[in-house]
């Protein structure tokens, strides 16, 4: 990735009727250039061998110098040449390996022979450029924490819960609220709806943001809680007060049901999600999980401002909720910067793949610190790193 030790490598594909040429280092992709012919064969119904090959020729120095162009990449710093050799159309194919060819020898580097399905097979690995510096969030059941990146070997802490993780929170109020652990996907689906029949508010009152759900027809009671540290000045948050906060709101809930304070007072998590009807279960959903995103969310959004970075990264295993990946993805929109989230649930929640991924890019970036290797013969050495923190 940027700057680092991932090899840059240049690589063409005439196989085809589409003259390309990309610049990669490692996953990313920092140019991805492309002619396609399409307009000139259709005509015929179907592509012409001999006018591929006459307009790769053409159109082969353009593309090129686009590629090197948009990569921001000097020629001199290609570490390989990499050409489809097969499967494609012969002769078409031939344009490509010969303009390879001059280059590696003009460069002075090996020249790379790829099959081309094997690329079809891995495009999915691709990353766009990355740019520096990246906010992220990482959130899960055990980590809530905002991190700012400088590039991937350079990067700090600024935010973080000063109590609970977020997805804790959730675990837990999902336990006041009688629904199965984990609490996040629990909630999250009484959430989505809840907002067939209720409307969230936020009002602020001093100090303190509130969650406000009621009834879209104003028929029944509504629903308040606090959004934690919106205004600390900080980028930290806490969930132990949220935590209470709910509590006591369900309780409050479930009182006035029994017509019996006293008693309701006294009752535990697990008492109280069975007394609740699972009508109430819907705007508690709705109010826990508007408070506990919109607490961290907000935090993210401070961040962003105040660091001016190009980026904002989401992953752990709360980032599965699809009203936390929306937040994060309209704040982007509005900063003009990206979003990335993990592109599938498997990835959000823990996987063994994001390890391996990690360490590929750790293996890559020593100084990042990532990965730590153990030689043949020192396998034993490895164990269990408790200094394993951001
Ligand atoms: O990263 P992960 O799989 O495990 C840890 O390393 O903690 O994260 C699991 C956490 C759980 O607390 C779970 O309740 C939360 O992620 N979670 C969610 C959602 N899906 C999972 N929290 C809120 N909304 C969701 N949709
Ligand atoms: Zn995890």
């Amino acid at each position: 990735m940027k700057n680092l030790t991932d090899p840059i490598i240049l690589a063409i594909d005439t196989s085809c009727d589409e003259t390309s040429v990309s610049i990669t280092r490692g996953f990313e992709v920092l140019s991805n250039c492309l002619y396609s012919q399409l307009d000139l064969h259709a005509k015929y119904g179907g592509v012409v061998p001999s006018i591929a090959r006459v307009e790769h020729e053409k159109k082969f120095p353009g593309v090129l110098e686009e590629a090197l162009e948009k990569s921001g990449v000097d020629k001199n710093e290609i570490d390989y040449i990499a050409v489809t050799t097969g499967p494609g159309l012969a002769i078409a194919l031939e344009v490509g390996v010969q303009k390879a060819k001059e280059l590696a020898n003009e460069l002075g580097v090996p020249l790379l022979a790829v099959n081309h399905m094997a690329g079809h097979l891995v495009s999915g690995l691709a990353e766009e450029n990355v740019e520096f510096p990246i906010l992220a969030l990482l959130i899960s059941g055990g980590h809530t924490e905002i991190i700012l990146m400088h590039s991937f070997s350079s990067y700090e802490k600024v935010g973080q819960t000063l109590d609970d993780a977020c997805g804790e929170a959730f675990d837990k109020a999902a336990r006041v609220l009688g629904l199965p652990y984990p609490g996040g996907p629990a909630i999250s689906k009484l959430a989505a709806v809840a907002k067939e029949k209720y409307e969230v508010g936020l009002k602020r009152d001093n100090q303190t943001l509130m969650v406000i759900v009621g009834p879209k027809d104003r028929s029944g009671e509504s629903y308040e809680l606090p959004v934690p540290m919106v205004y600390s000045g900080d980028l930290n948050v806490s969930y132990s007060g949220l935590k209470s906060a709910f509590k006591r709101l369900v309780t409050r809930t479930v009182t006035k049901k029994d017509q019996t304070e006293g008693r309701a007072r006294i009752l535990s998590s697990d008492e109280l999600g069975r007394l609740l009807t699972e009508e109430q279960k819907l705007p508690l959903s709705l109010a826990f999980e508007t408070a506990a995103l919109e607490a961290i969310t907000r935090k993210v959004a401070l961040g962003v401002e105040e660091y001016q970075v190009k980026e904002i990264w989401l992953g752990g295993g709360v980032a599965a909720s699809p009203v936390l990946r929306s937040m994060i993805e309209e704040m982007a929109e509005k900063a003009g910067i990206k979003a990335r989230v993990p592109k599938d649930k498997g990835l959000m929640t823990d996987n063994a793949a994001m390890i391996g991924i990690a360490a590929y890019i750790g293996l890559q970036n020593k100084e990042a610190g990532y990965v730590k290797v153990f030689e043949k013969g020192r396998v034993e050495k490895a164990d269990r790193d408790p200094s394993w923190e951001l």
